[in-house]
C-alpha cells in the first residue's frame, strides 16, 4: 500500500511518499481502508522534530485521525464491523496510509449523511471543544474568549459557545478576513493575536488553544471567578513563572486548567463524539475543510501548515 512517511524531521521535504506492506490487524484491533485523513497540528510539531526526543524515528508515518471503511477485524473483535463506514483514532501515527490500523475501542460508526472528509474534521476537535466548555462551567449568557479560532477545535468551540447562549463570543485572529469567516460560526467580537481590538475587557470563560509568551496577558483578561482552560500549545510553552499572574490575581478567585481528552471516560467521549457527528448532520455544527489534497502532497499541506495559511483543517485523500 502506499503511505507517508518521514524520513527526515525538520523541514516538511524530509516527508516521502513509500510503498510498504499492508498491516494485519491485532487482537483487539481493526484495518481500515481510508477515505480521508486529518492533517493535525500535532503532526506537524512531531514532523519538525520538536519532539524527536520521545521515540520517533526515521519511516515514522504520521497522522492520527482517519475516516473509511473497514475491512479486516483482529482476533476478539467483532465481524459485525466489516463493511462499515467508521471514524477512528489511530494513536500518534500510522493514519497517512491507504490502510490504518486502530483499537475498536477508537471507532465509532459514521451517521448517514456524514462524509468522511468532515468526520476526519470534527471528529477529535468538536469533542476537545465540548468538554474543554464543560470543564470551563460554562453557562449561557457568559462572556467566552477563544483563543486560536482559526483551527478545527476553535471553529468548534465558537460555535458550540454560540449555540450554548453565550452572552458573547471573542476570539483572536491574525487576521480581519480569518476574523470575519469566525463571525459566520458565531463570534461576536475579534480580537488581534495580543487581545487588542474592540470587545469585553473581561471574560467569565477562555478556551485556549494557544498558550506561549501572552498566556500571562489573558490569564488577566479573566473576570471575578472566571475559568481558563487550556487545551493546546501551538504558540509553545508559557514564561516558566506564569502562574505568579494567577496568584497575582488572588482575589478573583480564578481557575486555570488543563483539559485532555485521554482523561475524558471512553463511554462518555465515543457518546458525546456520535452526537457531534449527529449534530453535524443536522447542521447544527460544521465541519471547516480549508482543502482536500491526495495523499502523495503530504509534503504541501504540511507546508501549508508551516505557512500558517490554514483555516479549519486540512484533509489529505488516499
Ligand atoms: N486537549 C486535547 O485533548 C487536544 C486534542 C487534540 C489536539 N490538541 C492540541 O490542540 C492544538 C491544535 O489545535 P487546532 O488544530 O485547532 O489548532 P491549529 O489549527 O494548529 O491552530 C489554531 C489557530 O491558532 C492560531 N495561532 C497559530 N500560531 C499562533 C501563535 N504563535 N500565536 C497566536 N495564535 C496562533 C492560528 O490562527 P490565527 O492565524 O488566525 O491567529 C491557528 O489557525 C495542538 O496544540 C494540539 O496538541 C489538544
Amino acid at each position: 500500500m502506499k503511505a507517508v512517511a518521514v524520513h527526515t524531521f525538520g523541514s516538511p521535504d524530509g516527508m516521502q511518499v513509500i510503498d510498504t506492506s499492508t498491516p494485519t490487524p491485532p487482537a483487539g484491533h481493526l484495518l481500515i481502508q481510508t477515505e480521508a485523513i486529518g492533517v493535525g497540528g500535532v503532526d506537524a510539531v512531531i514532523r519538525r522534530g520538536t519532539v524527536s526526543g520521545s521515540g520517533f524515528g526515521p519511516g515514522y508515518v504520521p497522522g492520527s485521525e482517519v475516516a473509511g471503511i473497514v475491512t479486516k477485524t483482529g482476533e476478539g473483535v467483532d465481524r459485525i464491523w466489516v463493511g462499515r463506514r467508521v471514524w477512528a483514532f489511530t494513536g500518534v501515527g500510522g493514519g497517512y496510509a491507504e490502510h490504518a490500523i486502530a483499537s475498536v475501542g477508537n471507532v465509532v460508526a459514521l451517521p448517514e449523511g456524514l462524509s468522511t472528509v468532515d468526520a476526519v474534521a470534527l471528529g477529535s476537535a468538536a469533542p476537545v471543544a465540548h468538554f474543554a466548555l464543560a470543564q470551563a462551567r460554562f453557562t449561557a449568557g457568559e462572556s467566552v474568549l477563544v483563543r486560536g479560532a482559526s483551527g478545527s477545535i476553535g471553529i468548534a468551540a465558537v460555535e458550540l459557545a454560540s449555540r450554548g447562549g453565550a452572552g458573547s463570543v471573542t476570539v483572536t485572529a491574525s487576521s480581519a478576513s480569518r476574523g470575519e469567516r469566525l463571525r459566520g460560526y458565531g463570534a461576536t467580537h475579534v480580537l488581534d493575536r495580543d487581545g487588542n481590538g474592540e470587545g469585553p475587557g473581561l471574560f467569565d470563560v477562555i478556551i485556549d488553544i494557544v498558550a506561549g509568551s501572552a498566556l500571562p496577558r489573558f490569564i488577566e483578561r479573566l473576570a471575578p471567578n472566571g475559568r481558563m482552560v487550556l487545551v493546546g500549545v501551538v504558540a509553545g510553552y508559557p514564561p516558566s513563572d506564569f502562574g505568579m499572574t494567577l496568584l497575582g490575581a488572588f482575589q478573583k478567585s480564578l481557575t486555570l486548567s488543563t483539559f485532555s481528552l485521554d482523561t475524558v471516560p471512553a463511554a462518555d467521549r465515543d457518546r458525546t463524539r456520535i452526537e457531534l457527528f449527529d449534530a453535524a448532520v443536522r447542521g447544527d455544527i460544521h465541519a471547516v475543510v480549508q482543502d482536500v489534497l491526495p495523499l502523495d502532497r503530504a509534503a504541501d499541506a504540511h507546508r501549508r501548515m508551516d505557512e500558517g495559511t490554514v483555516f479549519g483543517r486540512l484533509v489529505l485523500r488516499p
